[in-house]
């Protein structure tokens, strides 16, 4: 018999990851949510954030006293009914393989832009991940309090560079460091902007008819006459709003605002609880799993190792895709078909950790892994041959060569770097038919190289060597008959295989990529890989 508590649990469940370059203004707006679902009282004001840089989403405190943050942080808060996780992207050096895995754990996406520099590199990046996923993918343009490029193009670059179009549910006035408001395409109303307490508390928003005669007096006869004209052209130009593409992510409802002074937080979170529905049934091995499956079922899709150095424990991520989890629970793990018992589960709620007791679909918990877990693990109640689909490999841009400094160390050398490549903080390569033991490493962040350093001689008790290569491209390769004696590479690029054997092939050029394809007949080149 069907639970009532535990259908509506799934149904207030929303969870999103949050995607921005550095600095766009994603902690900002994290930390705005947080405020507005009263997880937090004082969201981080202008003054506060120089001393605590990062107040909320760096709960990893251990990790940012080493330098090494090699954490994506997962929030959850109430807002207005719904019950909604929060995967944070870490953005700056600590950019890693991790970033785009979690982009896999969340069923939608919200990406902050900066409204004066567009889209950035990152944000190009991790908008790709979720765009592969056709999940929904919401737009919020951050910064309107300061002088910002031309919304029209903004727009345009949205469609150019990600290739997806946007719909604007909201319409700025005044974007040259002049900002006075927005008009609400839906409640068809304008929304003044007032600044003045730096965002400490829940923004007032003034309601106002386009038509409203006295707007000529508040906005300035010119801010509302370009303000109609504007309107006018989006309504006849541009795209009907189509809610069947928002959620195949095909089109990306775009909000203007700013995230320091709360302007547009609220409404935004409104209309996305709106836009958005509860956890999807996910795929496996056994068809479709829907969230409302009895069972308890998910996937672990990030190991965060050395969270304690004092303990040197490490914590699994797992999404959870079906059935209502409790603690002390026993599961099977598909991979190793054994039976573990989930004795001290944790959950993360602003900025605290707790021991959680229950937890739903399209929640996430960190589960105390003594080396029991790998990447893509699924754990199933009741099924043990259950397997969700495999995380894919995402590509490394940056490639070092490594030795252990004393060549009697080999053998811890080689746990080591094969226990990190599973755990997921580097990738392993060979080159195939050389004839003396070389090994690459690939990671997507360059601090990784500074975290296997540390780990490797902290854990292992190897020093290691090692020489930075200029590769800065990947791409594995498919291709029928494939003989790396044969295959026709270009100059600067090196053929090698992953750690299962998978062919690649490393490049210093993006353009050779190009060349490759036209001498290989019959290659195939994926920069993202998925594994059977
Ligand atoms: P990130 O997580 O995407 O890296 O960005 P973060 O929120 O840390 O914001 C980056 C900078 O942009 C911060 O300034 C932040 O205060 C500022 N910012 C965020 N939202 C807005 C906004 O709506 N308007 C304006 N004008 N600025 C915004 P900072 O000087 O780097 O840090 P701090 O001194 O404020 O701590």
């Amino acid at each position: 018999m069907m639970d009532k508590n535990f259908i509506k649990e799934i149904n207030k469940r929303r969870t999103f990851a949050i995607i921005s370059h550095p600095d766009a203004g994603k902690t900002t707006l994290t930390e705005k949510f947080l405020l507005y679902g009263g997880a937090i009282r004082l969201a981080g004001s202008v003054k506060s954030r120089k001393t605590q840089k990062h107040a909320v989403s760096d709960w990893m405190e251990i990790e940012k006293q080493r330098g090494i943050s090699v954490t994506s942080s997962v929030m959850q808060f109430n807002y207005d009914g719904a019950c909604i996780n929060i995967l944070d992207t870490p953005g700056h050096q600590d950019f890693s393989e991790d970033t785009y895995r979690t982009l896999t754990a969340a069923d939608s996406a919200v990406m902050v832009i900066d409204c004066a520099k567009g889209v950035e590199p990152q944000t190009k990046k991790l908008f790709r991940v979720c765009k592969d996923r056709n999940i929904p993918i919401f737009t919020f343009i951050n910064k309107l309090d300061r002088a910002g490029k031309d919304p029209f193009e903004l727009m345009e670059e949205i469609e150019k560079v990600l290739g997806i179009q946007s719909y604007p549910m909201n319409w700025p006035i005044g974007t040259d460091g002049d900002f006075k408001g927005v008009y609400n395409r839906q409640k068809k109303r304008i929304e003044l902007y007032q600044d003045g307490d730096h965002g400490q508390n829940i923004a007032k928003i003034v309601s106002k008819d386009l038509d409203d005669e006295g707007l000529a007096d508040i906005l300035g006869a010119d801010y509302y006459q370009r303000l109609k004209d504007e309107v006018e052209l989006l309504d006849m130009a541009g795209d009907d709003f189509d809610h069947d593409k928002v959620q195949n992510g095909e089109l990306t409802p775009l909000f203007f605002g700013s995230a320091m002074t709360n302007f547009g937080v609220e409404p935004f979170l409104e209309s996305f609880l709106k836009l958005t529905y509860k956890p999807e049934a996910r795929n496996s091995n056994q068809g479709l799993i829907p969230p409302e499956d009895p069972n308890f079922s998910g996937f672990i899709f990030k190991i965060q190792a050395n969270m304690n150095p004092a303990h040197r424990d490490r914590l699994a991520f797992i999404r959870i895709c079906s059935g209502k989890f409790e603690k002390g629970m026993s599961v099977y793990n598909s991979r190793t078909g054994k039976k573990i018992r989930l004795a001290q589960p944790q959950q993360f709620l602003a900025q605290d950790r707790e021991i959680v007791d229950t937890a739903y679909p399209g929640d996430i918990i960190g589960l105390h892994d003594p080396g029991l877990f790998k990447i893509s693990d699924t754990l199933s109640e009741a099924d043990p041959s259950l397997k969700y689909e495999k995380i894919p490999v995402f590509p490394p841009e940056h490639f070092s060569k490594i030795i252990p400094k004393n060549s009697m160390k080999r053998k811890q050398f080689l746990k080591g770097i094969q226990q990190l490549a599973e755990e997921g903080a580097i990738q392993v390569f060979k080159r195939p038919n050389i004839g003396i033991e070389e090994y690459i490493v690939g990671v997507v962040g360059v601090l990784q190289f500074q975290v296997l350093e540390y780990r490797l001689k902290n854990e292992y008790s190897v020093d290691i060597i090692m020489e930075s290569m200029p590769h800065r491209y990947i791409r594995w390769i498919e291709m029928e008959g494939y003989d790396p004696d044969r295959f026709n590479a270009t100059m600067d690029s090196m053929l090698v295989e992953d750690h299962e054997g998978n062919p690649a092939i490393i490049l210093q050029n993006e353009w050779s990529i190009g060349k490759i394809e036209d001498r290989n007949t019959g290659v195939v080149l994926k920069d993202i890989y998925k594994k059977d």
